[in-house]
């Protein structure tokens, strides 16, 4: 066997060993999601969301800049960055039928702009992050529609949920176009909610 051959099969062996890992590592993976749902997620002894320290690893939605429409709103400062996670294994499930699963968790993520910096010359960029804004879906807040919503301090410390008709209820049921989320700022899940008709008509 020449010296090329043998290095061509030490390469496949490799290869094959890291594929067969690979197929036996995926399942294995989705298997403890299924046995463990609510792993993106973990409530306190005393009912507080931890903070989900891992979102930065889940799937980005969109950014809105400058947006007002909330407490968060800074009119009078520069405009703020939003960004917006959502976990995998709901956005999978959006995918396929347009609705968010149960134990679907969302972040916003709000952050400042600012234009100095580096060899920018214009346009604006992220920095720190001012809040941490989550919202979940799950049958243990079946009062009053199986949502809840949490803000996180800087310190990141476990949130209460917020109380039974503070306005980020009102408002996100009253103009979120899917469910209690808006969908209509995300733009690739407008086309899914419209394939599947979720999408409501003038949030
Ligand atoms: C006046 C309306 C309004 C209020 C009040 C409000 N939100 Fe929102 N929220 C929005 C809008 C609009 C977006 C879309 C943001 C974007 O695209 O940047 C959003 C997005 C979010 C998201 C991302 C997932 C989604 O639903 O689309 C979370 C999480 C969130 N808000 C949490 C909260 C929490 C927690 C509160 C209460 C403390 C709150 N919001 C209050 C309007 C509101």
């Amino acid at each position: 066997m020449s010296r090329l051959s043998t290095r061509a099969d030490g390469i496949a062996a490799v290869f094959g060993a890291a594929m067969i890992a690979a197929v036996v590592g995926s399942p294995a993976a989705s298997q403890e999601a299924a046995r463990n749902p609510a792993a993106d997620y973990r409530f306190t002894a005393d009912h507080r969301l931890e903070f989900p320290a891992d979102y930065r690893e889940w799937i980005f939605l969109s950014a809105g800049h400058g947006m007002t429409y909330g407490p968060s709103a800074n009119p009078h400062g520069p405009p703020l960055f939003e960004n917006v996670f959502v976990n995998p294994s709901a956005h999978r499930e959006f995918l396929k039928t347009g609705r968010w699963p149960d134990r679907s968790i969302f972040v916003l993520e709000i952050r400042n702009a600012v234009t100095e910096g580096s060899i920018n010359q214009g346009g604006q960029f992220q920095k720190g992050v001012v809040s941490v804004e989550v919202e979940i879906k799950d049958p243990r807040f079946s009062d009053p529609d199986g949502w809840g919503f949490f803000e996180f301090d800087t310190d990141r410390k476990p949130a209460q949920r917020a109380a039974k008709g503070a306005s980020c209820y009102t408002c996100h049921s009253a103009h979120g176009a899917v469910e209690q989320t808006f969908v209509q700022f995300y733009p690739t899940l407008i086309p899914v909610a419209e394939k599947y008709g979720t999408l409501k008509k003038q949030p």
